[in-house]
């Protein structure tokens, strides 16, 4: 089951993807505790680490039980991308450099030019993806969409370029920048990828369970897939995945028990790395996506979405789980 980045070994192929504003240290601990193989760190931008941006250097924070991780950059300059990397590289304990090259959201794609814009001009990504690689020890990867949009799926040149360029790796979300998250990932163009490329090629989108995680694989035939919005209240969902992918085995679905406990445990672990006010801040965003899809649950999402302290949290949890 297992395979390399570099010289990194991953150990399944079921991964956590980066996102903005939930895959830090303690998510992603909690993901590899349920079985996630390896865990990305959301983006941190070029600028605000050369910049010794405060907000840009927590987010570097990790721990050693995550590992193995990928720290993602995003940047449009490839000067500046350059330093960032080896920022990472000298002061980072992670153990693989990934490179945005998918985020379709105006502020990076459009504004900064950075993100899935870099899709547009596969020759720049060479230029950033050998240079990177020639200055950094780590193991550099980046993570792509099929394509700017539907008349420019570029996602097997921009791949081929990356790997002669040194990438050691590539995620690709089967979606164009154009489609944002609406429609389905396209599995032909992930597909295209694997066949056009000998390093791993890491399958993203829509996995949701061990059903979706093993057509992907299989049709694609990609090295590894990697869960972003499946994972959402739902770190379980690693286990779901291993289990289904080893022998077929449909694991329960967690009782309320334990996702009250998860949902204590995930605030304390926020509490403890950022502090009880930003916490119960956090947490308004994960408590409902726990809470999906248990009936009357409105009332809590409500009150949650006002908490801040942890005994009010922990309160209304108990009041409803009761
Ligand atoms: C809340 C959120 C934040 C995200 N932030 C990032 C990010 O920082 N870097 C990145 O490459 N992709 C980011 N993504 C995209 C995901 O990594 C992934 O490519 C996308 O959600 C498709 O996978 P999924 O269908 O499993 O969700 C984000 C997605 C979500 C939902």
């Amino acid at each position: 089951m297992s395979f390399y980045i570099g010289n990194i070994e991953v150990k399944n192929k079921i991964i956590l993807a980066p996102m903005a504003g939930v895959s830090n240290s303690p998510f992603r601990i909690l993901a590899r505790k349920y079985g996630a193989g390896l865990v990305y760190a959301e983006m941190v931008s070029d600028k605000g680490l050369l910049h010794s941006n405060e907000k840009t250097l927590k987010l570097l924070y990790m721990t050693d039980v995550e590992k193995p991780m990928a720290q993602q950059i995003f940047g449009s300059d490839k000067d500046t991308m350059v330093e960032a990397a080896l920022y990472i590289d000298k002061h980072s304990n992670c153990d693989i450099i990934d490179i945005n090259m998918g985020c379709p959201v105006p502020k990076v794609a459009i504004k900064a030019q950075a993100g899935a814009s870099l899709l547009k001009d596969p020759d720049k990504i060479y230029d950033i993806v050998s240079e990177i690689v020639k200055h950094v020890t780590k193991p550099v990867t980046i993570k792509i969409r099929a394509g700017w949009d539907d008349n420019s799926k570029n996602a097997v040149e921009v791949a081929q370029k990356a790997e002669a360029a040194g990438a050691k790796a590539i995620a690709v979300h089967g979606r164009t920048r154009s489609q944002g998250y609406s429609g389905f990932a396209d599995l032909e163009i992930i597909k295209a990828v694997k066949e056009a490329v000998k390093i791993p090629v890491i399958g993203n989108g829509d996995v949701t369970d061990g059903p979706s995680a093993k057509r992907m694989l299989e049709y694609t035939g990609c090295d590894a897939v990697m869960i972003g919005r499946g994972a959402l209240g739902n770190p379980w969902v690693f286990r779901e995945i291993d289990a289904y992918l080893k022998d077929g085995t449909m694991v329960d679905k967690p009782s309320n028990e334990e996702i009250k406990e998860m949902m204590i445990l995930h605030l304390d672990a926020l509490i403890e790395l950022k502090g009880e006010k930003i916490a119960c801040l956090e947490m308004r965003g994960h408590g409902p996506w726990y809470l999906k899809g248990i009936a009357h649950a409105k009332e809590l999402r409500y009150k949650l979405s006002r908490t801040q302290t942890r005994d009010e949290f922990v309160e209304h949890i108990n009041e409803f789980f009761k």
